[in-house]
């Protein structure tokens, strides 16, 4: 069997990252090109376009791209897409840089200064806000919904067309071991030997709820590996930094697994936190990592209570024949229950909620901040030493409780 094919209807990786003589040649052409600065997540989403993780797209979506994925999930030619790719402007902006359709531009990332892309600007044109916003994150919350407070701050216009990416950021010599583009990740798979492989998304340290999801993936018989697929990029206040995060699963990636079945890698996107739309991508991309199957268990990229607990899941089910290579593994709500003294889940264990150690990445953070003790089975200790480290010196923030922290065992029946 061999891996599953990249999303698109070419099958076929599309990196937008050029390399030698013509990268120089490029970034000597953007120097006369009029400047458009990037907002933190337009620039991930070109580093993400550069290593072929997006795949097909060809660039930042145009009008019809961006109304087919937001009311349909879909770009004009049929292709699955759930997520806008896009890139705003003001029209003050447009003004002063002196912009038209068939423009070239040069793309900024607006806090480093740094050059990272050219564009052809195919299309100039102006989006709804919020029904963007209600349709994808199903909430107009700017206030509270990090995603929603970001395309409420965007540009009125947004600007579609191809772009040329020139810089990949600093993320190689960051995480060399771990910075894998989907090709290489294609072919650490293969040389493992694997062809089943279950992407398991995160962006927290792995308490043991994620650690079981991995075992509880890897033991089903569907898979013959495990992808840790931890985000890099952006994240909101009181999430913690990936640099100390990859130090968490490397050290749970080497105590608690066999090196056979398990495979860590990061990647550069920023967080929408947009729940079920935001599975969705995931599992597009993880398509295009070399992935069958993603791990999607309990309120998957949510944030805050906008999200029921498996919204997330029951998306896929909207999908039509042929949408995804990729299949979502489901997992139910997983928990330590010291009466069935080991990892279980509302499907296999029947004791109350006292019983159980309910784990959640948002309450393993505000305990760790709060320097309270973690049970064992909440975090391996190994895990929870390097959070102490970092604790010891990171700035306080407020971290709201989640959704799905002190739940009856009636609201978890629901
Ligand atoms: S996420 O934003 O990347 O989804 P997190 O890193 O906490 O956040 O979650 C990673 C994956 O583990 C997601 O698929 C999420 O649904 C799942 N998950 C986290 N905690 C639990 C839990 N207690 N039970 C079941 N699934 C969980």
């Amino acid at each position: 069997m061999a891996l599953p094919n990249p999303h698109g209807p070419e099958k076929k990786l599309m990196p937008l990252l050029l390399k030698g003589e013509e990268r120089e040649a490029e970034i000597k052409k953007a120097e006369s090109l009029p400047k458009v600065y990037m907002s933190s997540r337009e620039t991930s989403d070109v580093l993400m376009l550069g290593i072929g993780a997006f795949t097909p797209l060809r660039g930042f979506m145009n009008k019809a791209e961006w109304q087919g994925c937001v009311y349909d999930l879909k770009l004009p030619d049929g292709t699955m897409w759930p997520m806008p790719v896009t890139l705003s402007i003001t029209e003050n902006e447009l003004k002063a840089a002196g912009i038209k359709e068939g423009s070239e531009v040069a793309l900024y990332d607006k806090e480093s200064g740094e050059l990272y892309a050219t564009m052809k600007v195919e299309e100039i044109y102006t989006y709804d806000k919020e029904a963007e916003c209600k349709e994808v994150f199903k909430t107009l919350d700017a206030e509270g919904h990090p995603g929603v407070a970001k395309v409420m701050a965007q540009g009125e216009y947004n600007m579609g067309g191809p772009i040329k990416v020139i810089n990949e950021g600093k993320y190689r010599e960051k995480y060399p071991k771990y910075y894998l583009y989907p090709e290489e990740a294609r072919k650490l798979f293969e040389e493992k030997g694997w062809s089943s492989v279950v992407a398991f998304q995160t962006r927290n340290p792995m308490h043991r709820s994620h650690e079981y999801l991995c075992k509880f993936a890897l033991e089903s018989g569907f898979v013959d590996g495990c992808f840790i697929h931890a985000i890099v990029g952006k994240l909101k206040k009181g999430d913690i930094p990936g640099e100390v995060r990859v130090k968490c699963y490397e050290v749970l990636a080497e105590k608690y697994f066999p090196q056979e079945s398990i495979a860590v890698g990061v990647y550069p996107m920023e967080m929408r936190y947009g729940g079920p739309r935001e599975a969705l991508l995931h599992a597009v991309f993880r398509q295009n990592w070399g992935c069958r199957y993603l791990i999607v268990g309990r309120d998957h990229a949510g944030v805050g209570d906008y999200y029921g607990p498996f919204d997330a899941q029951n998306i896929f089910n909207e999908l039509w024949e042929g949408a995804l290579e990729l299949q979502p593994m489901k997992i139910a709500w997983t928990f330590y229950c010291h009466e069935c003294q080991s990892m279980a889940s509302l499907r296999t264990c029947p004791h109350p909620n006292e019983s159980r150690v309910i784990l959640s990445g948002t309450k393993f953070r505000r305990l760790m901040q709060e320097g309270a003790d973690i049970p064992k089975e909440f975090g391996r200790p190994e895990v929870i030493e390097i959070l102490r480290e970092y604790y010891k010196t990171a700035e306080k923030v407020e971290i709201k409780k989640g959704a799905y922290e002190d739940i009856t065992p009636d609201a978890l029946k629901k």
